[in-house]
């Protein structure tokens, strides 16, 4: 086989398509890029996972050898960009396999979507109900929407013209089924709002309109990117804000604008400030002692960077290299580790998109600047009464981060309070591990506001049955195993007043035991405050906050 000079596999890479002005601020060691590293490193682990000869990935949650469509598409780019031996024949069987499976019957809501998994039943059977985000997830469109194009913008020579035509195909199809999603209407939840398959969506709709000239697609593109855009320009933030997780999904997808649309379209026109926007506020609440961006996180996968894997994480290790990113050196043992899987997409766009980042960005990522406030907003319509106002405020080795807001759900958008956490305190430890407090989500009201050494807590529509509940992480290793008060809690000092009975209860979420279980895989000691009985005072809880080394 021929091998293209866009290969990844040659040190050092040459080819302008790939590599452009990219790698000027980015080090580099002798032999390989950060952003090698990470295609190396994410593909070693997936090749471990591959079944050549159903050409897919297994589940890489080990789920009795059942496969699984998403990462089989993730790691076709990979074998595309490192284009080894027969990985480019590999991938070609993947495409073909996850486009073979794709929902065909134009009426149903899932089509143009692909399977969760090949094994599947039929979704919209009698015994298989098409429930969304279950037995199909629509945001499965944009995850393998955007694989192929960037496959087919970045290695067209290797993939051939007819399988070339079955992608745009699909494309096609994919596109005309995510018009069918309109948030509110058949359970569907895509707002303008839902930044990241909102990203992805205006962008391969758009892509593929242009690509095939079919107009309708490429306004409609436009017109939704549009509506993506005005939210952002309220105050330069996304509205699903600072997630680890999300956050590097909406940076890949606003890098796909960036790199892939023209001038003339919004997204081309708009997604570099973008990202370069997001990096700012990213960098903002960064703190590179703790490896961990502060709170207030609106969909977070854990709660401690270092120990739950983060797409913002990959992003990071390609920008500053995998030891100063928040990602442990066996990525695989951490909480939420299959989203290692989409480590091509973000090596193979890393030179240009790390282009984007400004100095200081860059330098907040590995050293802390100093002690400071953060203050913006958020918004996230239909959802939110008014912009979510954010609150931070960094010191060196403790950080806390909070947002005010008015919502008609409880848990944020997503309604999932395991994962919208509006007040966060993060501190570190002797050990170099980062201590972590939460207030579980309970309410549609929240006035939460962080400052130098503290975060006040009221729900203004609360009553005496209000309770509130802090999730706070296991002490280190060296640390005390039990705890049953603040003073059990290792590297903080917490003072507690308010309209609040001060008396709190502590009970343990543990792996295998204590009152319930872990929440994103962190095991949690969970303070509860609730009212005196009969009290009519708004509910409010101040804490003071000192880190204890
Ligand atoms: C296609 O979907 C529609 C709407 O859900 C359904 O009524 C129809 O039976 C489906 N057709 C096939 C062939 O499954
Ligand atoms: C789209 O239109 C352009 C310009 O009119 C033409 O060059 C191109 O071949 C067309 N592509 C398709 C897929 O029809
Ligand atoms: C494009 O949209 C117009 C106006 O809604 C419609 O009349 C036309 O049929 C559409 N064309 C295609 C190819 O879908
Ligand atoms: C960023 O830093 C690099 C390396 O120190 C320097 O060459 C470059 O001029 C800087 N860019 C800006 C915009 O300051
Ligand atoms: C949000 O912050 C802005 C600017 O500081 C302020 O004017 C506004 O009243 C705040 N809104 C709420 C609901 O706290
Ligand atoms: C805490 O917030 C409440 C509600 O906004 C406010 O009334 C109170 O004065 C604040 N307490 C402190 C100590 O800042
Ligand atoms: C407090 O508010 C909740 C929710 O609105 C309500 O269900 C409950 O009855 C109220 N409790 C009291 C004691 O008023
Ligand atoms: C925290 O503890 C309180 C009081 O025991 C309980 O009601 C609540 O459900 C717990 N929260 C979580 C998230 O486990």
């Amino acid at each position: 086989m021929v091998r293209p000079s866009t290969s990844w596999s040659l040190i050092p890479i040459l080819v302008p398509g790939i590599i452009g002005k990219s790698l000027s601020h980015v080090k580099r060691n002798d032999t390989e890029t950060f952003s090698q590293s990470l295609l190396r490193e994410s593909m070693n682990w997936m090749d471990m996972y591959y079944d050549a000869d159903a050409g897919y990935l297994f589940s890489l949650s080990a789920q009795a050898l059942t496969h699984e469509t998403r990462a089989s598409a993730w790691y076709a780019s990979g074998l595309l960009a490192r284009n080894e031996g027969d990985d480019a024949e590999q991938a070609a069987k993947i495409i073909r396999n996850v486009i073979d499976g794709q929902h065909k019957n134009i009426s149903s809501q899932w089509f143009g979507d692909y399977q969760i998994y090949p094994e599947e039943p039929t979704v919209g059977t009698a015994q298989y109900p098409p429930k969304i985000y279950n037995s199909w997830d629509p945001n499965w469109r944009g995850f393998v929407g955007t694989t192929f194009v960037l496959m087919l913008e970045e290695f067209p020579q290797l993939i051939s013209y007819d399988l070339t035509q079955y992608m745009l195909e699909s494309l096609y199809d994919t596109s005309i089924g995510d018009s069918y999603r309109v948030g509110g209407v058949d359970t569907d939840n895509l707002y303008p709002a839902y930044s990241n398959p909102s990203i992805m969506r205006a962008f391969v709709t758009g892509w593929v309109g242009r690509k095939l000239n079919e107009s309708n697609m490429t306004i409609a593109g436009e017109n939704y990117a549009t509506q993506v855009i005005d939210l952002f320009n309220r105050d330069n933030t996304l509205s699903e804000f600072n997630s680890g997780t999300y956050a590097g999904v909406s940076l890949f997808a606003l890098t796909l604008w960036a790199k892939y649309m023209p001038e003339s379209s919004v997204m081309g026109a708009n997604g570099g400030r973008m990202i370069q926007e997001t990096w700012k506020s990213l960098a903002s609440l960064y703190n590179a002692n703790l490896k961990n961006v502060a709170g207030p996180w609106d969909r977070s996968y854990g709660f401690d960077m270092q120990r739950y894997l983060s797409i913002l994480a990959l992003q990071m290790w390609t920008l500053v290299g995998k030891s100063d990113a928040p990602i442990h050196p066996k990525p695989y043992a951490m909480g939420h580790k299959d989203d290692f899987a989409i480590g091509p997409l973000i090596a193979i766009l890393a030179p240009f998109h790390n282009t984007l980042v400004s100095n200081s960005t860059l330098s907040a990522l590995t050293k802390f600047p100093g002690t400071h406030t953060v203050k913006t907003s958020a918004f996230s319509q239909p959802f939110d009464t008014y912009p979510r106002n954010i609150t931070a405020w960094l010191s060196p080795h403790l950080t806390i981060g909070a947002e005010t807001f008015s919502e008609n759900v409880i848990g944020g958008p997503a309604t999932n309070p395991n994962s919208f956490n509006p007040a966060v305190v993060q501190w570190s430890r002797k050990d170099g591990t980062v201590g972590f407090l939460t207030l579980y989500a309970q309410v549609y009201e929240l006035e939460a506001v962080a400052s130098e050494g503290a975060l006040n807590l009221t729900y203004p529509s609360g009553n005496s049955s209000s309770s509130f509940s802090f999730l706070v992480g296991t002490n280190s290793q060296a640390g005390k195993r039990d705890v049953a008060s603040w003073d059990d809690v290792e590297g903080i000092k917490v003072g507690v007043k308010g309209t609040v009975d001060l008396k709190y209860s502590v009970t343990f979420n543990g792996l295998v035991g204590g009152s319930g279980s872990p929440i994103n895989s962190f095991e949690f000691w969970n303070f509860t405050y609730t009212m005196p009985p009969g009290s009519t005072d708004i509910p409010q809880v101040f804490l003071t906050l000192e880190h204890n080394a």
